[in-house]
């Protein structure tokens, strides 16, 4: 009960047995209908075998509850394939930033302050001076049907040293491909080059498009360990992990390089120009 009254958002899932969801579910489900904040975010889930009825009675008495669902109801045959749980983890960061605006909405109304008001600090637009370079950070783990591939935009970029070569960029921690990036593991960097950014960097500055459609359409090359690198990218880095810090809402990474080349010796690095270190 206490879990359910301090939540910012709530998810709950079952099995169809026979028919009905089992005895514990429905009774937490109750508990949910009596102290749940129907002002917060919900979500159903379930695996089932051949009719679901479950996710059907969790979805349904929610709905009738008053409750607000953050997505249709995920309806899972036994078990989630590769692609399923590529969906998946796009609708937990969905709710996810459903939950997140909802607590900045209250933050800021507490604080008084508005966004706008915040961008115009005269040390937040300083702050935007401060430029890295426009780069796609990808990445791919596992091999064959359960490999995952992913890809982001990433502009907080710089070199942090030279023995051994190493780079710092810093990975905004509400996105799921943070959770990939562990010291140890393993990702490529596309340095994008100047006039050629645009088309480049669209796919990836959309919130969160569905998973497999975000690298499919790309002419990809593969680094040394296999990690997607971007054809007409001006330059590439392979990478490995070697520390993470966190830096308030963000992950401060830094990592050895191991491998890379120049893919257009001619090219220019993109650079973006900012108004404001506020974010957008
Ligand atoms: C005893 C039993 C009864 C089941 N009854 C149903 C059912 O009525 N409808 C349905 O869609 N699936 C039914 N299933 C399939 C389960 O919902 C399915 O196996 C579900 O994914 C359970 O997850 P788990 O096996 O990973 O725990 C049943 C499975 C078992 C073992």
């Amino acid at each position: 009960m206490a879990a359910i009254r301090c939540c910012g958002g709530l998810l709950i899932g079952s099995p169809t047995l026979g028919g009905h969801a089992p005895t514990p579910i429905v009774s937490a489900l109750g508990t949910v209908l009596a102290e749940g904040d129907r002002t917060r975010p919900v979500g159903v889930f379930g695996s089932f075998g051949w009719s679901g009825e479950a996710i059907d009675l969790l979805a349904g008495k929610l709905r009738d509850g008053g409750f607000r669902q953050a997505f249709e109801p995920i309806r899972v045959k036994f078990s989630p394939d590769p692609a399923m749980l590529a969906q998946l983890e796009e609708k937990g960061a969905a709710l996810g930033r459903q939950v997140l605006a909802a607590q900045g909405g209250a933050r800021r109304s507490a604080s008084g302050g508005g966004l706008q008001e915040s961008r115009s600090l005269p040390a937040l637009r300083a702050l935007g001076r401060v430029v890295g370079c426009l780069c796609v950070l990808s990445l791919r783990r596992g091999a064959g049907e359960v490999a995952i591939e992913g890809a982001m935009a990433a502009s907080w970029v710089s070199q942090a040293g030279f023995t051994p070569p190493a780079i710092s960029l810093s990975v905004d921690r509400q996105l799921p491909l943070a959770d990939l990036l562990e010291v140890g593991e393993l990702f490529a960097l596309n340095v994008l080059a100047h006039g050629r950014e645009g088309r480049l960097l669209k796919p990836f500055l959309k919130p969160l498009p569905p998973a497999p459609g975000r690298l499919a359409d790309l002419d990809l090359l593969a680094s040394p360990s296999g990690q997607p690198l971007l054809g007409e990218a001006l330059a590439w880095l392979e990478a490995r992990v070697s520390q993470r810090v966190a830096c308030g809402d963000h992950w401060l990474l830094v990592a050895e390089v191991l491998a890379g080349g120049v893919l257009d010796p001619d090219g220019t690095t993109a650079v973006p120009q900012r108004r404001s270190g506020a974010p957008l």
